[in-house]
This record gives structure tokens, sequence and C-alpha cells, in this order.
């Protein structure tokens, strides 16, 4: 600790006091400011931000004690270090200073060389705890970089994987892309409706961003000839289609269990599960029925079946206009969605429209 770094105040009526701590101070090096009573104190406090206050406790005015207890209660003044020196005896005014807060007690007259030890002990004190407050924030500081870094990671890895996942269906160009952010903006309206307040907050729109691509992840375990089968499927083959649900939920409800620090999973392994239920239970692959059905999934349904409807396909020559998805979506309410949802949904399909723009992409037929 160097002396030369610390500020102290000294506030004392009387003029002869504050000269003799200048001199006994600035002898030992310290940068020392002066005054006479608790107005100017403030003022000086204000100016100077001191490391420490030697402070009277019969001042005039707003007495020493009283001032104490103002700096203490004050937020930004609190951790200022105050010693307070009187000529009084009274153990009960000496013992209510300590109460109020400060860290030492002087009685006058006092030797020059305990004034000195005194304020170094805590001087070095307040430049320990002020180094270890350093510390903890730059530690913390690493900390947060380091668990951000850590989270793009799981985010970057979860999404290649439904990204390979993906680049066995040829339809799906850029699909990903956009179900993210439609289950996000779907998701960031519902979380200001009253009825969701309780369900969607930010921690939930962050993990549906990242967990809605991984809803076709079952579709690995589909075999070529009927995921890549440019015609109508068979009833036998859809069948075997609609289990992409229980593969991609199976593998991560098994991932959910085997790893207790894998629980932001459990989203993704709801959608995967529950994506193509129906509102009324006429979906698969458990036939739930309204909010039986994870909000997380009914969300993704219906930025599943937008992006499904607005481009167009190897059985599908044009996309739909705007005219003929909002017909299809319509009809659709209460039957695959959620009406609830829905109606949120028809309030920013504008919305859904420009993430189609911004993330539409050339089709590999
Ligand atoms: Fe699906
Ligand atoms: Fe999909």
């Amino acid at each position: 600790m160097e002396n030369s770094k610390a500020n102290i105040l000294c506030v004392d009526d009387s003029p002869t006091q504050l000269l003799i701590y200048r001199k006994y101070l600035r002898k030992h090096n310290y940068s020392v400011d002066i005054a006479k009573d608790s107005t100017e104190a403030m003022k000086k406090i204000l100016q100077t931000k001191p490391d420490l206050i030697i402070l009277d406790i019969e001042l005039p005015g707003i007495k020493g004690t009283n001032f104490l207890q103002f700096i203490k209660h004050k937020e930004e003044l609190k951790d200022i270090c105050v010693i307070m020196v009187s000529g009084i005896t009274d153990i009960e005014i000496i013992l209510d200073s300590f109460r109020k807060g400060a860290v030492d007690y002087l009685k006058k007259p006092f030797d020059e060389d305990e004034l000195i030890l005194r304020i170094r002990v805590h001087i070095e004190n307040i430049f320990f705890r002020k180094n270890k407050e350093e510390e903890v924030n730059n530690l913390n500081i690493k900390i947060t970089e380091k668990s951000n870094e850590i989270n793009d990671i799981k985010d970057a890895t979860i999404f290649s994987l439904a990204k390979l996942a993906e680049s066995r269906d040829p339809e799906t160009g850029n699909h990903l892309e956009r179900i993210r952010e439609y289950a996000k903006l779907l998701s960031e309206e519902l979380e200001k409706e009253e009825k969701y307040g309780y369900l969607i907050n930010k921690g939930f729109i962050k993990n549906i961003y990242n967990m809605s691509v991984l809803h076709d992840i079952g579709k690995v375990g589909i075999g070529d000839s009927i995921l890549l089968k440019p015609d109508k499927l068979t009833k036998d083959e859809f069948e075997i289609m609609k289990n992409h649900t229980l593969i991609g939920g199976d593998a991560l409800k098994e991932t959910c269990y085997l790893n207790r620090n894998a629980n932001f999973l459990s989203m993704g392994r709801d959608i995967a599960f529950y994506h193509h239920e129906r509102w009324n239970g006429k979906g698969y692959p458990f036939s739930l029925k309204g909010e039986e059905i994870p909000i997380a999934a009914r969300i993704v349904a219906i930025a599943d079946v937008y992006d499904a409807i607005s481009f167009k396909r190897v059985y599908r020559e044009k996309p739909f206009s705007d005219s003929q998805i909002y017909e299809i979506m319509n009809s659709e309410c209460g039957n695959i969605f959620d009406p609830n949802i829905f109606k949120v949904f028809i309030r920013i399909e504008n919305k859904f429209k420009e993430i189609k723009e911004t993330f539409k992409s050339s089709y590999k037929f």
C-alpha cells in the first residue's frame, strides 16, 4: 500500500486541530483535506471522494455522530472508513459511534504515532478490500465470458446437429433458420399476453429459439425411400414417417435422463415428440389434446405448418399465395392449432412474412 494513494478528510471545528492533522498526515505522505463542519465536509466528500474521514464528534451544527449516520445511509458513501475523535469520555456516545458505523475511536489529545498507526491499519484494510473487490469483479467478468462462450458452443452444437439431420431432406433449405425465428417471434408476442406471462419468459424464448430446430431430428431414422420420396406417401409409408417424432423425442429424452445438466434439452424433447399433435386430439404420436400438448410444441406447430405451406415442394410446383396461406392457416385454427396462440399469430402475420423473406433460400431439388 502506498500512503500517497490514500485521501484523508479531517473534520474538526478547531483550526489548530486541523493544522495538527495536516502536519502529521503530510509528514507520512497522505493526501489531506480539511473541513470545519459537516456542511463543508459534505462538499469535500463529493469533490475528493476520501478513503478515510477523521471526524470530530463535537461539531457545530450537525453533530459528528449524526453526520456519520448520514454517510453510512448513503449507498455511494457508506464504504468510506470513518474514525471518530473527541475529548469526551461518555462511553455511551463512543459506543453509539461504533453502532452507527465508525471503524475506530480516538480520544483527544492523542499521540501522533497512535494516530498514524491506527490510520495505517485502516488504510491497509481499505486497500486490501478494494483489491479483493477488483479481483472478484474481474473473476466475475471472466466467469460470465466463459459461461457465454460455453452457451454459444452448446447452441452451435445443437444447431449443427439439427443441420446435419436436415441435410438428408432436400426440401428444407433454411427451414431451421426460419422455424427458430418464427418460434422466437411468436413466443415474444405471447409473453405479453396475461394468459402466458407465467409460462413464457426470456429463458423460455431463448430456449425455444435453440430447441425448435430439433423438431425433426428424428428424421435421421427414416429411410431414404420414404424421406426422399418425391410423390405423396402411401398410408403405410406415412405411418413409418410419423415415427420421426418418437425417434427424435426418445433420443432427447434419454439424453435428458443421462445428463443431469442437460435439462435445457427437455424443451427440445417435448418439441420433437409433440410438434405433430393437434389441438383437436387428432394428431400423432400420442393423440394429445388441447393444453395437454406442451406449449413449446403448440408454438412450433404453427411455425412448422406456416413454413411448410410457404414454399413450393416437389409435389407442389407453385408456392401458395399469401391469401391461400392465410386461408389454410385459418382453416386449421382449433383443428391443428391452439386458437389462443393462433390469435396472436394472426396479429403478427406480417412479421412472419418478413422472416420468410429474410431467410428464403433456393431449394435444392
Ligand atoms: Fe415433423
Ligand atoms: Fe419441420
